[in-house]
């Protein structure tokens, strides 16, 4: 079967972490015109609103909803699972993230450091309170969105909180490389277990707001903005194209647990295909290491509750 970017899902259920903004807000949009239920899970239920509104201008059909979300603070993890309310979930979208460029090391509420906690532990628990209606659905998918980023990194896996050496852009590279191990091992571990779930991992290559279609009052560009950006069209692109690996491996049939993918054009611009990754993203015995210490950290186990899920 060919990819037809117009497959429908009616009856179906995604959520989508971050939606109200940039790539999460367009995989949203682009998964709306799909039929299925999309939700929107946000930290701030003004712009989720907001975003919902601007959905419905382009795709007047689209099913939405908004849970709460902030991934930095795992107490409120259950909650969020629970505003759910719904028996079964076909697919989450792991999208939320946060890049930050201060010196100053910031923690979450839970003592973690803040990119390390949002971008990581806050999905790797998020999974693991999702577990069961996941496991509900016939096919689900856990969608893990990495990054470039994350191609040139290593964990230190006695510093995974970066305490010793703080340094913005690499905790944050090492934070999407952490997302990018767990949803291999993620993959590996329901194989082994004949699980009907599957982990799916993309990147949205390089995508920027600048080269992203205005999406007004949610966000627009000044004409300035606009002509500024567009050399930057040659090697990279906008949002709503980044967001389209992942809106593939949410509906594409074909696309299986374990695979990677991503922009075709030196992983960074284009439409999406399969890659092949680093073996340093797929390494199962930091993968390992790094999964007990994310379920210390978390006091849960994604893998436990898919699996024991009658
Ligand atoms: N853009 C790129 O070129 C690029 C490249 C590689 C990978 N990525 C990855 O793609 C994903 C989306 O990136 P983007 O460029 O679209 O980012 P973005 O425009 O900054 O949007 C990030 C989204 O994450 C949400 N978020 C941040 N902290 C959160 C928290 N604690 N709880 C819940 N939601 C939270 C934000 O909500 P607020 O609006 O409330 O802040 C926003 O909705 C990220 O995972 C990023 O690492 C992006």
């Amino acid at each position: 079967m060919t990819w037809q970017s117009g497959l429908r899902a009616d009856g179906k259920t995604f959520l989508v972490t971050g939606a109200n903004a940039g790539i999460g807000y367009f995989a949203a949009e682009q998964l709306a015109a799909s039929g299925a239920t999309v939700v929107l899970g946000c930290r701030d239920s003004g712009k989720a609103e907001l975003a919902m509104r601007v959905i419905r201008e382009r795709v007047p059909d689209a099913r939405l909803r908004r849970i709460p979300l902030d991934l930095s603070d795992l107490s409120t993890l259950p909650a969020t699972v629970d505003a759910l309310a719904i028996d079964s979930l076909h697919a989450v979208v792991l999208n939320a993230g946060i890049l930050l460029s201060d010196p100053a090391r910031r923690v979450s509420p839970q003592g973690h450091e803040l990119m390390f906690a949002t971008n990581h532990l806050g999905h790797f628990a998020l999974v693991a309170h999702l577990a069961p209606i996941l496991s509900a659905a016939p096919a689900g998918r856990v969608i893990t969105v990495g990054s470039f980023a994350a191609r040139s990194e290593r964990l230190d896996l006695a510093d995974l909180q970066s305490e010793h050496d703080y340094r913005p852009k690499r905790t944050y590279g090492r934070s999407k490389l952490a997302q990018m191990l767990f949803g291999f091992e993620l993959d590996r571990r329901l194989r082994a277990h004949g699980s009907t779930t599957a982990s799916i991992i993309v990147h949205p290559g390089g995508a920027l707001d600048s080269l992203s279609p205005a999406r007004p009052p949610l966000f627009s560009r000044t004409t300035a903005q606009r002509l500024r950006g567009l050399p930057a069209n040659i090697v990279l692109h906008g949002k709503h194209s980044g967001a389209q690996s992942i809106v593939r491996a949410v509906l594409d049939p074909e696309i299986t647990s374990g695979q990677l993918w991503g922009p075709r054009v030196f992983g960074l611009r284009g439409q999406p295909h399969q890659e092949s990754p680093h073996p340093h993203m797929t390494d199962p015995g930091t993968a390992t290491q790094l999964w007990s210490a994310s379920s210390a950290l978390t006091g849960v186990d994604p893998f436990d509750r898919i699996t024991n899920t009658p």
